[in-house]
């Protein structure tokens, strides 16, 4: 890491990500299984003579303004936001906005961060979209590729390595999903849901010994779901897209991310099948790519 020249203008990026098990488990001390994906957010900062300001935005989430003050709390930013990712869909938006902010502010100064300053710098930004993020979703985002993690301090985080022994194919509910809401609405269930959590966790390290594996990786991913369900965060739409799924001959399928909406990933051998039988239902589908590590 170097200090160098500020400059006029300066961009930095985060991934967007799919969580492979463990969401809502590893807000609570369980390990989850996150992958990036090859979507993305990227901050463009330039300075300005001006208020803060974001270009073309439609400035309806106050949570925007507040993450951008925390990140670059001197006045005089133009701050333009392009992203691939959808948003409030659990494929981890917030995440990728508050990484991509860091590194922009960071860039700005002429340094470049680690993934681990990256983390530092990007939790409190999330922690204004989420209020009890467990990290896994900027950890991820920072690193690429596929993570283990465990929730800190200091969090724990194993790169994960797989051969591409299956492929990723991404069903859209179309309906929003607000995390802080269904965070809030697991804790305040516990202790009653503890063993469930607890088998969700035990669940992630099962999965952990068959990534390469599918034909064993797919009924984990289906019974984390079911478990995901008796949580309260699952709903008929995504119920039925893991049916869809099924049917269609994926090796397994769960809600991924925070659900109450947002999407079903399924694991497959080859999209094809998927991808047709979801156009035929008029359900957003695409295939997702992991992306790789960052270097
Ligand atoms: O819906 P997303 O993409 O923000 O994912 C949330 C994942 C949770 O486990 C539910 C929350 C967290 O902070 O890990």
């Amino acid at each position: 890491m170097s200090q160098g020249a500020r400059i006029a203008e300066a961009s930095g990026s985060g991934l967007g990500k799919l969580i492979l098990c463990g969401e809502h488990a590893v807000v609570h001390g369980h390990p989850a299984i996150a992958f990036a994906v090859d979507l993305q957010t990227r901050v463009t900062l330039r300075r300005d003579d001006g208020a803060t300001h974001v270009v073309d935005d439609g400035g309806t989430d106050p949570r925007l303004t507040e993450a951008i003050e925390l990140a670059l709390p001197e006045t005089g930013w133009e701050v333009q936001i392009a992203s691939t990712l959808p948003v409030g869909r659990g494929m981890g938006s917030s995440a990728a906005l508050a990484v991509a902010l860091a590194r922009a502010r960071a860039a700005h100064e002429g340094r470049q961060l680690d993934p681990d300053e990256v983390f530092a710098r990007a939790m409190p930004l999330e922690r204004v979209f989420h209020g009890n993020p467990s990290g896994l979703d900027v950890a991820v985002s920072a690193r690429g590729g596929a993570i283990r993690y465990r929730r800190g301090p200091p969090p724990h985080i194993e790169p994960l390595t797989t051969r591409a022994a299956w492929r990723v194919v991404v069903l859209d509910t179309g309906r929003l999903g607000n995390t802080a809401e269904l965070v809030a609405g697991v804790s305040a269930q516990r202790p009653g849901i503890d063993p469930v959590l607890a088998r969700i966790g035990t669940l992630v390290t099962e999965a952990a010994g068959c990534l390469d594996r599918p034909g064993d990786l797919g009924p984990l991913l289906v019974e984390n779901h079911r478990l995901l369900a008796r949580i309260g965060v699952s709903t008929p739409e995504l119920d039925a897209l893991v049916v869809l799924a099924l049917d269609a001959g994926a090796w397994g399928a769960k809600l991924s991310g925070a659900g109450g909406g947002g999407v079903v990933m399924a694991l497959v051998d080859d999209p094809a099948p998927l991808l047709r039988a979801a156009g035929a239902r008029g359900v957003a589908a695409l295939e997702c790519r992991l992306a790789p590590a960052v270097s």
